[in-house]
């Protein structure tokens, strides 16, 4: 009787301890989704950043390094090196690697040409679907087809795809890939989307609404999510936006969060910043069809914001020398509720 005693309290001591111990990406998925970060190439291979990903992230997937710039710079090249070694670095270390982005308006390679006839740019389209998706069928689980669509009175923006082959393009390419790779994950991707009501959110609603009814290949909505510390969300709206895509058998990824505060003045935001992570962190655990949460760098050292948005930074989770903030361990800790 007494060994079982003994038995049981050993037990619960050990259960305790590794839920109190459990690292922030089982946190994430005992909460239902992958938490993950866009990285740089340097950051696979540097140890303080290393640890970091092993710790907090089930996915991954580059900032910039998928892009068509990075990965074909000239017609006849593919520089595969540092997606390859960001699979192997995936593979080893347990995670989904996400593709970001197949199509998008910025970051094209100089060939890539809005003169282009439809036929041409079909085929180049295809093309490019067909030589990365087979390459990587079965290690990369999901993509970022099409990026950035609309304009934000949610017409559509007149990208060059849009421009050389017309509004179907993106039907177009979601086939296309589905055909390449049926189990691949396709996503269309989008910023200023996450509100019930807001014109773009709307627009991506009824685009995705109309794919589905007619059959196309899609499976997801990503949410980027670069917030401003400074603006208050409706987490209501939110909450409807993502529930009438529940409701379409539509998952959601938060796929490029962060979430900036004026450098001046950077104490007066820090809570409104907070409130607005932890919101975040809520609906992804609340809602069943959001199933990533992918935070847009990994510390403060190394972030888009501070150059695209000036006067505003410290917009993520680790500050400039690796440290977790204050932030990081309340949502930690409400994930481990
Ligand atoms: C950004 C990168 O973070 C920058 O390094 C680069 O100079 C420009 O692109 N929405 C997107 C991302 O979909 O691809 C963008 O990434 C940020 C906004």
């Amino acid at each position: 009787m007494k060994n079982q005693i003994h038995f049981f309290i050993a037990l619960f001591f050990t259960v305790l301890l590794c839920s109190c111990g459990k690292s922030f990406k089982y946190a994430a998925k005992d909460n239902g989704f992958y938490s993950g970060m866009a990285v740089t190439v340097g950051d696979i291979f540097n140890p303080e950043t290393i640890k970091i990903l092993q710790n907090d992230c089930s996915i991954i997937v580059y900032e910039n390094s998928m892009k068509w710039a990075n990965l074909r710079p000239n017609k006849n090249f593919w520089n595969w090196n540092d997606i390859d070694s960001l699979v192997e670095f995936a593979e080893k270390n347990n995670m989904r690697v996400k593709w970001h982005t197949l199509f998008w308006h910025q970051q094209n390679s100089p060939f890539v040409s809005s003169s282009w006839t439809r036929e041409q740019a079909i085929q180049m389209m295809n093309e490019h679907i067909e030589t990365i998706m087979s390459r990587y069928k079965g290690k990369i689980a999901e993509y970022d087809v099409v990026n950035e669509m609309f304009n934000e009175d949610g017409s559509m923006r007149q990208n060059i795809w849009y421009k050389t082959i017309g509004a179907d393009y993106i039907e177009l390419a979601l086939k296309k890939a589905h055909q390449v790779d049926p189990d691949a994950k396709l996503l269309l991707n989008e910023f200023n989307n996450e509100e019930k009501g807001h014109p773009k959110a709307d627009a991506m609603y009824n685009l995705v609404k109309n794919l589905k009814e007619r059959g196309i290949p899609i499976d997801g909505v990503g949410m980027q999510l670069h917030l401003d510390a400074r603006i208050s969300y409706s987490e209501d709206a939110i909450r409807q936006n993502i529930q009438r895509y529940e409701d379409l058998g539509i998952a959601v990824s938060f796929s490029e969060v962060d979430v900036r505060i004026p450098i001046e003045n950077s104490k007066a935001y820090e809570s409104a910043q907070e409130n607005i992570y932890l919101m975040l962190y809520k609906i992804a655990s609340e809602m069943p069809n959001v199933t990533s949460f992918i935070t847009w760098g990994i510390s403060d050292k190394h972030s888009w914001v501070p150059y695209t948005f000036p006067g505003t930074g410290n917009a993520l989770l680790y500050d400039e020398d690796f440290k977790p903030k204050p932030v990081y361990n309340e949502i930690l800790k409400e994930l481990k509720k």
